[in-house]
C-alpha cells in the first residue's frame, strides 16, 4: 500500500504508516501511539456495499477513511477496484494504513482535506473515478478521546481539530470571535434557538479554559424547560464550533463538486451525512448535478439548454434500520444519498 500526503511538503514522500505518525511535529512520542486502538464501527455499511456494488472497474475515492471500515469492505466487495482514500486526521490516516495494509498497492492514502481532492487525484495519476464515499462527522476515537477536545462530557482542552496540523483551535473561536458572530455560526451551524442567550454567557465568562467549562456555560444559558428536552444541551453548540473550526461545510461544498465532476458515466457516488445542515447542502449540490442547473418550470419543456449531469437513485435520503441504531447509537442521526453520473 502506498501512502503520501498532499498538503504538506515536509510529508510528501511516500512512506508507511509508521514513518508518517514518527515525522508529524504535532505527534507527542511519549504518549501511547493513539493509532493503535482506532475503533469505528462503519455506518450503513450494508447499504453502502449494495450502492456500490456494480460500479465500473476502476478507483473509488473514500474521502474521509477515518479506520477504514468502509474502504476495507469495499475493497473486499469490489475486486476489480483500486481506492484512494483521504482524511485530514494523521491518527485516522496512520490506523487505515495499518487495516489496509493487507491490499497491498490497490490501496493508496492522502493525509488531505477532501476539499484538495483534484490533487490527491492528480497524484495517483488519474482524475476519473468510478465511485467515491463521503462519510461525513467525526469519528469514535476522535470524539472519545478527551485530549481531542469534541467531547462535551468531561474536561478536555478546547481544541476541536480534525487536523492536528492546523492552528485554528475552538480556544481562538470561542475566546476569540465576537458575540454577533459567535452567535450567528451557533444559529446557522446548528440550529441553536438560543444561540444569543449562549454567544453573551460565553462572551461575560471569558477566557473559557476548557470543554467542561464551555458546557456548564451553555447548559446555564439555555432556560430550564428546554433543557429536559434534545439531548445534552451543550450538543448543538459543540457541533456549530466544530464546523466552524474546521469550515466543514465549505470544505463539503468544494469536495463534493469535484467529486461529482471526476465520476465516470455510470459511476455512483454516496454520502452520510449526520446532521441537517450536511444533508441540506449534499441535497442542493445532488440536484443541481441532476438538473445541470436548469430552473425551467417542471410542467414545460426545457427551454435553458442545462445539461443534466447525474441521476439521483432515490428522492428521499436512506435512513439506518432499528438494528443498526440499536447496535450502534451513534448511527441514529445518518441519513444516506446515493447519485449515478449519466
Ligand atoms: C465518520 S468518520 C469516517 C469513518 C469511516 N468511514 C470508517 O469506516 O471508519 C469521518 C472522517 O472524516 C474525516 N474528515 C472530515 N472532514 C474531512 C475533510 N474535509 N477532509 C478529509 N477528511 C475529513 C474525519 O477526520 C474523520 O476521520
Amino acid at each position: 500500500m502506498r501512502l503520501t500526503t498532499v498538503r504538506s511538503r515536509r510529508r510528501t514522500h511516500r512512506c508507511d504508516t509508521n514513518r508518517i505518525a514518527e515525522t508529524d511535529e504535532q505527534m507527542d512520542t511519549d504518549r501511547p501511539d493513539p493509532t493503535e486502538s482506532f475503533q469505528h464501527q462503519p455506518v450503513m455499511l450494508d447499504e453502502v456495499i449494495e450502492a456500490l456494488s456494480d460500479v465500473p472497474a476502476g478507483l473509488i475515492l473514500d474521502a474521509t477513511l477515518g479506520g477504514a471500515g468502509h474502504a476495507a469492505a469495499l475493497l473486499e466487495a469490489l475486486p476489480d477496484c483500486t481506492l484512494v482514500g483521504l482524511d485530514r486526521d494523521i491518527d485516522a490516516i496512520a490506523a487505515a494504513g495499518r487495516r489496509l495494509s493487507v491490499f497491498g498497492d490497490r490501496a493508496v492514502l492522502h493525509h488531505s482535506d477532501f476539499g484538495d481532492l483534484s490533487l490527491a487525484l492528480d497524484r495517483v495519476g488519474t482524475r476519473q473515478i468510478s465511485a467515491f464515499l463521503f462519510d461525513l462527522g467525526v469519528s469514535s476515537p476522535q470524539l472519545d478521546r478527551l485530549d481531542r477536545g469534541f467531547s462535551y462530557r468531561d474536561a478536555g482542552p478546547l481544541d476541536m481539530r480534525m487536523d492536528q496540523t492546523r492552528s485554528r483551535t475552538a480556544s481562538e473561536v470561542v475566546n476569540g470571535y465576537s458575540e454577533s458572530v459567535l452567535a450567528d455560526l451557533l444559529y446557522r451551524n446548528s440550529d441553536e434557538r438560543y444561540a444569543r442567550r449562549i454567544a453573551e454567557a460565553i462572551v461575560a465568562a471569558r477566557p473559557v479554559t476548557d470543554t467542561a467549562e464551555l458546557a456548564d456555560l451553555v447548559r446555564s444559558a439555555i432556560p430550564a424547560p428546554a433543557r429536559r428536552t434534545g439531548g445534552h444541551p451543550a450538543k448543538r453548540t459543540f457541533q456549530a464550533i466544530r464546523i466552524e473550526v474546521n469550515s466543514e461545510l465549505e470544505q463539503l461544498a468544494v469536495g463534493l463538486d469535484a467529486a461529482i465532476r471526476h465520476l465516470r458515466p455510470g459511476g455512483r457516488g454516496v454520502v452520510i451525512s449526520y446532521h441537517s445542515g450536511e444533508d441540506r447542502l449534499v441535497k442542493v449540490r445532488f440536484d443541481s448535478a441532476v438538473t445541470g442547473g436548469c430552473k425551467c418550470p417542471p410542467q414545460l419543456p426545457c427551454g435553458c439548454g442545462a445539461r443534466p449531469e447525474a441521476v439521483a437513485l432515490r428522492r428521499r435520503a436512506l435512513r439506518p434500520g432499528a438494528a443498526e441504531v440499536e447496535r450502534n447509537p451513534r448511527a441514529a442521526s445518518a441519513r444516506l444519498r446515493i447519485l449515478e453520473r449519466a
